[in-house]
């Protein structure tokens, strides 16, 4: 039984700029901006454009506090404890150098980490000798599995712990207050890679004991690209290493890690108007459909694909994407998930997501308030085909 999928949100599509012809199930990537976000930006960037010195030079920094201010209430997060950067990528590298783990140190990971986050903790491996230890958790692991199965690997050696609030490959909610608040007991920092979590998680950062948080508002709190949170506990502020070292490096946490030169701040300055679309819908609202949506579409496409409805993958409460594992021999390895997804694209005029996780492909789909059942339905319609042949 596939059920019906929720009602359309009024009006949600015509805030788009998304081109009418293809399905965009892909909004965990990249996000995508409103028009009024876009306005409000553009606004911003004709008026730097007619005077850039009275623009930079008048109030460019209490604007730039007041935006912070908004996304950190916004998050849940510590205004006091927050900086604008640009992506969680960029926040991952700060705590890698503010934790700055040296030879024989260890840092946990799970196997569910963002590529790029991976790829910077094996760098810290390369170039300092740092020991990776990667902790399986299995797809659909309960709470309390994930949150032993992390504990159990961190030892005396344990400089840093990286955990996903929402994985990108397997679209998974990790339990990371109960992981902060053991690790807090343990004297033991944490990351959480909370990159998906704005906008899709109610305050995301509301109670968490973690000693780093990063969250991306670019991609489900309707910012423009290039605009990230990063929180930072009190202890940790004065021991933050700016990657670019600029004016305001005198001036410590958080001014030292905003004023870098000179930079678009179009983006985080314009990312209050993003907000506004959860006050025009309600939270919940948006939240309860783009849920309904996405397991609306696994559904489908689960049907489609001959998937057991019953062992479909289970994101966890409140993520608006879900996988589908795919057939064996649909895509070995990175360089042919990549090809599956430009495939599908090119096709069938959908764009969702291809990940290879395990040694194995999967399809992810998001949905947000843009999406209709008819995108999923499409993808469900040309994909089994695309497969054979
Ligand atoms: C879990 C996770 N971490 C980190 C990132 C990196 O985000 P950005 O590219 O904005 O730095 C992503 C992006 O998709 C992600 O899904």
């Amino acid at each position: 039984m596939i059920g019906d999928p929720p009602a359309p949100l009024d009006g949600a599509r015509e805030l788009f700029a998304l081109d009418p012809a293809v399905a965009h199930v892909n909004h965990g990537s990249f996000g995508a901006v409103p028009v009024p976000v876009r306005q409000a930006r553009q606004r911003l960037i004709d008026e730097h454009d007619a005077n850039p010195t009275r623009f930079v030079t008048a109030d460019l920094w209490e604007r730039v506090a007041a935006a912070r201010a908004a996304a950190a209430a916004f998050c849940g997060a510590d205004p006091a404890g927050s900086a604008f950067v640009a992506n969680a990528t960029t926040g991952t590298a700060l705590v890698l150098a503010a934790v700055a783990p040296g030879e024989g140190d260890e840092i946990v990971v799970t196997d569910h980490g963002y590529h790029a986050v991976e790829l910077a903790v094996d760098d810290q491996h390369r170039r300092r000798g740092v020991r990776v230890v990667t902790v399986p958790v299995e797809l659909g692991a309960s709470e309390a599995d994930t949150v032993a199965a992390v504990l159990d690997r961190v030892g005396p050696r344990t400089r840093l712990v990286i955990v996903d609030q929402v994985s990108s490959a397997t679209a998974q909610r990790h339990p990371v207050h109960t992981i902060a608040a053991a690790l807090r007991d343990r004297g033991v920092p944490l990351l959480v890679d909370g990159a998906h979590a704005p906008g899709m998680l109610a305050r995301p950062v509301a109670g968490l004991a973690a000693d780093f948080w990063v969250g991306n508002l670019h991609k489900w709190a309707f910012a423009p690209p290039g605009t990230a949170l990063l929180q930072v506990a009190p202890d940790w502020r004065d021991r933050m290493v700016p990657l670019v070292v600029s004016h305001s490096q005198p001036d410590g946490f958080p001014l030292f890690l905003e004023q870098q030169g000179t930079l678009d701040h179009s983006p985080w300055l314009a990312a209050p108007a993003g907000l506004d679309v959860f006050d025009r819908y309600g939270f919940d609202t948006i939240q309860r459909h783009n849920v309904a949506l996405a397991a609306y579409g696994q559904r489908v496409l689960g049907q489609a694909l001959g998937l057991d409805p019953d062992a479909l993958p289970e994101p966890g409460p409140e993520v608006p994407m879900r996988l589908l594992p795919l057939p064996t021999g649909a895509a070995r390895g990175f360089a042919d998930t990549a090809a599956l997804r430009t495939r599908i694209s090119v096709e069938l005029g959908v764009e969702p997501n291809v990940m290879w996780w395990r040694d194995r492909a999967f399809l992810r789909i998001s949905a947000q308030i843009y999406n209709s059942a008819a995108d999923y339905e499409r993808l469900a319609a040309g994909l089994p085909g695309l497969l054979r042949g």
